[in-house]
């Protein structure tokens, strides 16, 4: 592994174990107590993240990736969220139950986030250069010039023309792509082990999209990070993820090395979300391959949360709620995985 560009990171105390498994996520459950009644954001989501390895969730809008990332990087606010159950480990450390202060020194230098939306979480009033260096100075104790030359070496590496120059401009003075570059430079800083990301390139245009997922693969390979990318576009990340795993209602529904996700999906909801990606031969048009809504978290269906809106169902699916269970090299959670993968 290099260390050329590594910032003289203290060794870290958290190592993977013997298969170099990172961060374990364990039957997960996540509410949110509303004077409306309890949402049921995340039912049960299990995952693990290996060291070097590039792990897809993916699902529609309001499935739970978000709130699943929360809660690893531990900022969900509670109330109103609760955690009833489940277990995130860390090298073997359950960050649920880690006392606050240690946790601190998880987020950031172990693990750390590009949020959601990351363009509008820049501060205005601030040069972009003293926000990279708010890393440094806040966990490394380093003085203003020495964080300033850290933050136009993270600019330089994400690879943002005459950084020098630019390291005291104001995150207004940048394009939505090169704030991206910047958001990128601060959630690297301190060399994580784990880096997730969510959906980094959704405000971008189409060329700025594949930059950006072209720099995190490139900068995941160098660091060997462990690297979540989260997204609802399953056209942003087939290139660069090892592995995928489906939400659906805060559950996993499929998990799967990424080219067997895509080249024959288990899951009814992954191959409907495969036909809904624009096809360029379409003049961007998409197909509307999967009718209807996702379910209100207030009252999931019964069964297979997906049953309403899925074209295979039968009576078993609107009564019996399926396992996440093995089929050839993936996993699915639907009665019927066997046909869908054959089909
Ligand atoms: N603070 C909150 N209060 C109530 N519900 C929330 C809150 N945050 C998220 N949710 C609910 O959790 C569900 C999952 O959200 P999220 O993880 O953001 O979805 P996505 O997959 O789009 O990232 C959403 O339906 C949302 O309504
Ligand atoms: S269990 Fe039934 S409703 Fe659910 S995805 Fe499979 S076929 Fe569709
Ligand atoms: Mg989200």
């Amino acid at each position: 592994m290099s260390t050329t560009t590594k910032s003289a990171a203290p060794q870290s105390q958290y190592q993977p174990d013997a298969n170099g498994r990172l961060l374990e996520v364990e039957n997960l459950h996540v509410e949110f107590h509303t004077p409306d009644g309890i949402a049921r954001a995340i039912n049960g989501a299990s995952f693990d993240l290996h060291q070097g390895e590039t792990l897809a969730i993916l699902g529609e809008s309001g499935s739970g990736k978000s709130v699943t990332a929360q809660a690893i990087m531990g900022i969900l606010d509670m109330p109103p969220a609760v955690i009833p159950e489940g277990a995130i480990r860390y090298a073997g450390h359950d960050l649920l139950t880690m006392p606050e202060e240690q946790r601190r020194k998880v987020r950031g230098p172990e693990i750390s986030m590009i949020f959601q939306d990351a363009l509008s979480s820049l501060n205005p009033t601030f040069p972009v250069g003293w926000q990279i260096g708010e890393m440094f100075r806040q966990h490394r104790g380093m003085n203003k010039s020495d964080a300033y030359a850290q933050a136009v070496r993270l600019m330089e590496r994400v690879a943002i023309p005459a950084a020098k120059e630019r390291v005291k401009q104001y995150p207004h003075q940048f394009s939505g792509g090169m704030r991206q570059r910047i958001m990128i430079a601060m959630a690297i800083a301190l060399d994580p082990a784990v880096l997730i990301a969510d959906e980094p390139t959704t405000a971008l245009d189409v060329t700025v999209q594949a930059q950006i997922m072209a720099l995190l693969a490139e900068l995941q390979e160098e660091r060997q990070m462990g690297l979540i990318l989260i997204t609802h576009d399953l056209g942003v990340v087939a290139d660069v993820a090892d592995r995928a795993a489906v939400m659906y209602a805060g559950r996993i529904v499929a998990k799967a090395d990424i080219d067997d996700l895509y080249a024959r999906p288990a899951h009814p909801y992954t191959r409907g979300l495969l036909e809904s990606i624009p096809r360029l031969d379409q003049k961007g048009q998409t197909l509307a391959a999967i009718g209807g809504l996702p379910p209100n978290l207030m009252r999931i269906p019964p069964g297979c949360a997906f049953n309403p809106r899925c074209r295979m169902a039968q009576e078993i699916c609107r009564e019996q709620e399926p396992e996440l269970r093995r089929v050839g090299n993936q996993e699915s959670r639907c009665h019927f995985a066997e046909e869908v993968l054959n089909g």
